[in-house]
């Protein structure tokens, strides 16, 4: 049966083809003959596309989807994979077969997918034959050993790792912002930053309206966007301190608990970590901005679930509260929490397993020609993960 990617019949690796036609009668036929002739009597999507590589020559493609697809969670049981979980669940996503995998120690744990138990498989280089979306969720080496064996296999892999986010092979999509991008997938499409993405959520809207040229900003991130050992680690830290007992360090270099730690993800020689300039290189590639610029700083703190993020911005043309608020309020998969005066405004706590982000405390920002301040919060673990991750499996059987 014919699954997953699209099949170049030219390619140019000297970057992103350049989305230039949809569908015709031609390349239509051409998709149906190949589904027939791999014997494709599923209920099946064809979508055939011609693409534009950088030396001007016109190639075809065809995505086979099936509408009914069999998933695979890879990394299940982690913090994210279960979010995967349930947010195929909560979505009804049209799941045809769901298969759970992750490491050999998970072989025998059963997981709950619309009522029934799912046993975890281990993950194998043979872990693909049949599946056409995986959603990757299990660290970078894993994404970056398993996920071409995957694509080769005919699977389409959503990729929650940095792997290959920086790939110009590699569309990195933010459904509410670059949908489109999905379409030129040669068999992976990342998923990106969680601090990024729920950044963007507020940031992007604004841009299209007012030409975002710089951001200045600081995070305030969730325990859990380390994983499952840090949401163990945090609770276990406080029942120490609280006891009166050293709190014991197993997965940060620092106590987390009571405390605050500027130091997300491994240091670059400039000084900031790999997560701070995440903002810039994957803001410039979603945006399709070139020129966007972000000096961030990204703060780990106490907080079991949610990012936070304060942002400065500075815009091309002038901006005031009310104009920003008007367009931040039509922003899809956003909403306005904004009532200083009654003490409302976004909070971790409450944007905790909410799909939506939040955006508040809009302001003009008192340091910056045609500046806005804004405070913006959103589930790290589902819109930075696995809400963004399914949004993407949607575009694919679209
Ligand atoms: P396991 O639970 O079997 O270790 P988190 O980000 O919450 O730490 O979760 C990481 C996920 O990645 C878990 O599901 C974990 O499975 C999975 N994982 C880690 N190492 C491997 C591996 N070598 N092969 C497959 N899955 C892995």
């Amino acid at each position: 049966m014919a699954r997953g990617h699209a099949l170049g019949l030219a390619n140019d690796s000297a970057g992103p083809p350049i989305f230039a036609k949809a569908t015709t009668g031609r390349t239509l036929r051409w998709a149906a003959e190949r589904s027939q002739r791999d014997h494709c009597h599923q209920e099946m999507r064809a979508t055939a596309t011609a693409q534009l590589t950088r030396r001007g020559v016109v190639i075809v493609c065809a995505t086979f989807m099936n509408r009914h697809p069999h998933v695979a969670v890879v990394g299940a049981t982690g913090a994210v994979g279960i979010e995967m979980i349930k947010t195929l669940e909560k979505r009804n996503f049209p799941v045809g077969k769901l298969t759970l995998l992750a490491s050999a120690r998970s072989v025998g744990k059963k997981l709950k997918f619309k009522g029934q138990d799912i046993a975890v498989t281990e993950l194998t280089k043979d872990s693909f034959a049949g599946i056409d979306i995986a959603l990757f969720s299990a660290g970078g080496s894993i994404s970056k050993e398993y996920a071409p064996i995957a694509a080769k296999a005919g699977c389409v892999v959503v990729d929650n790792s940095s792997a290959f986010r920086q790939d110009d092979n590699v569309p990195l999509v933010v459904p509410e912002i670059n949908a489109a991008d999905v379409k030129w997938h040669k068999g992976i499409i990342a998923n990106p930053n969680c601090t990024t993405a729920i950044t963007l959520m507020a940031l992007y809207p604004l841009h299209q309206a007012f030409g975002v040229k710089r951001v200045f900003a600081s995070s305030y991130q969730a325990v859990s966007g380390t994983g499952a050992k840090a949401i163990e680690e945090l609770r276990r830290q406080v029942g120490e301190i609280v006891a009166g007992k050293p709190a014991t360090k197993e997965v940060y270099p620092h106590q987390i608990a009571f405390n605050v730690l500027p130091h997300v993800d491994s240091f670059l020689p400039t000084g900031y970590t790999k997560e701070e300039m995440k903002m810039e290189n994957e803001g410039r590639k979603i945006m399709h901005h070139p020129g966007f610029r972000a000096s961030v700083t990204c703060v780990r703190v106490p907080v079991y679930r949610s990012h936070s993020i304060a942002v400065s911005a500075e815009f091309e043309k002038p901006v005031s509260v009310e104009a920003a608020r008007a367009v931040l309020k039509k922003a899809p998969g956003l909403d306005v929490v904004d009532e200083p005066e009654n003490k409302k405004y976004p909070m971790p706590l409450f944007t905790s397993e909410q799909y939506n982000c939040e955006v508040g405390r809009i302001r003009k920002d008192c340091a910056l020609d045609n500046g806005l301040c804004f405070w913006v919060s959103g589930d790290q673990l589902l819109k930075g993960a696995a809400l963004n991750a399914v949004q993407i499996a949607e575009e694919l059987i679209k």
